[in-house]
């Protein structure tokens, strides 16, 4: 049992990490805005894949790295919005394409990886989630 406010997690494998944030997509209201950091590698898109299952999206989720940003319609009304800000250098930047329009959608789920580019300019009730790696194809998922 943790001690602080934080909740852990602690995952084996890809499955183990998809099948957490599939259970955490379920669990969570339109309008949640989740910010994910972790290391290249870490496992940001295969959470984000295990999300867009949890909201009953079909369609495969990739790395969005080169469009920064990718809509998906779930079935049950409202948007996924997959991010990913590796490119983006700063809130300006993202500023300029729009982001803050994705992130005030009240219709929308939106997943952030590398979030912490824009780290100010983050809603308030953004959910932090770091994934650590640890040895071989484990990882801490922490969410707080
Ligand atoms: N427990 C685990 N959870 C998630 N991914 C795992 C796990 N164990 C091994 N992996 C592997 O780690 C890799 C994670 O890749 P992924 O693209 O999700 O990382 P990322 O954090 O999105 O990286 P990037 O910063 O480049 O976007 C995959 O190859 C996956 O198979
Ligand atoms: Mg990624």
């Amino acid at each position: 049992m943790s001690t602080n406010s934080n909740k852990e997690f602690i995952s084996r494998s890809e499955a183990d990490t998809e099948a957490f944030a599939a259970d955490l997509a379920a669990s969570l209201p339109r309008g949640s805005v989740l910010a994910l950091s972790g290391d290249l590698g870490a496992g940001k898109t295969v959470f984000s894949r295990g999300f867009a299952r949890g909201l009953g999206i079909l369609e495969p989720v990739s790395s969005p790295t080169y469009t920064i940003i990718q809509e998906y319609p779930c079935p049950g009304g409202g948007w996924f919005f997959h991010m990913d800000l590796y490119r983006i250098s700063d809130a300006r930047s993202a500023l300029d394409f729009g982001v803050d329009e994705y992130l005030e959608d009240p219709e929308a789920w939106s997943i952030i990886e590398w979030a912490e580019r824009i780290s100010g300019i983050l809603p308030p009730q953004t959910l932090h989630l770091r994934i650590q790696i640890l040895d071989g194809d484990a990882r801490r998922i922490t969410v707080g």
